[in-house]
């Protein structure tokens, strides 16, 4: 689950580089009641555990610990939990959320993509990895001009895995 500008900006300063409330919604929606993956990087710009969600942190420090999240210290390991959480949950999706270190190690596998393409070309230092495009095909695709707090206008895109055939 990602948001990305036309640019290939995802953030800036270790924070969102917009305001987009109609995203938030949409994220919150997609994720409550899932496991979620998030890079310590995320995770301390977020600065807590969100509620309703499983947060599975992903670090290289043996030390790290946070209220409220679990920890992994490499991918396989974040995706078992994730999965086990998931299975608990009676759920069938594990949430990748970034940022773009996660975003690099989840897209050789996620079965699917949920992109909000925001429509503007801010500054910012963190940019959404390349990745097969040709991977994924689109299912869904939504327009929404800028509302009331939403700093630009965005389009919400469904991508899902091509299924390789035998
Ligand atoms: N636009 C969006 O939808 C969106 C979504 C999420 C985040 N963001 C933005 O993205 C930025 C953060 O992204 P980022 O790429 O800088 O950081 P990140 O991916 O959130 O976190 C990177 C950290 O994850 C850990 N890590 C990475 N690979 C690992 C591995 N293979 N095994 C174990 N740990 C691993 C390391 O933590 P340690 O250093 O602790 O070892 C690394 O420093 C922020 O600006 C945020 O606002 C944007």
């Amino acid at each position: 689950m990602v948001a990305v500008a036309e640019n290939g900006v995802i953030g800036r300063d270790n924070a969102l580089p917009w305001r987009l409330k109609t995203d938030l919604q949409r994220f919150r929606r997609l994720t409550l009641g899932r496991p979620m993956i998030m890079g310590r990087r995320n995770f301390v710009s977020i600065g807590r555990a969100l509620p309703g969600r499983e947060t599975i942190v992903l670090t290289r420090d043996p030390a790290f610990a946070a209220e409220g999240v679990h920890v992994a210290h490499d991918w396989k390991e974040a995706v078992r939990l994730g999965a086990d959480l998931a299975a608990h949950l009676e759920v069938n999706e594990v949430a990748v959320v970034g940022g773009a270190e996660i975003y690099r190690l989840a897209l050789a596998c996620a079965h699917s993509l949920h992109l909000t393409r925001v429509h503007a070309r801010p500054d910012g230092d963190i940019f959404f990895p390349d990745y097969d495009a040709s991977a994924f095909h689109e299912t869904w695709r939504e327009a929404h001009p800028a509302g009331p707090d939403d700093a630009h206008p965005f389009t919400f895109i469904d991508l899902e895995r091509v299924a390789i055939r035998p």
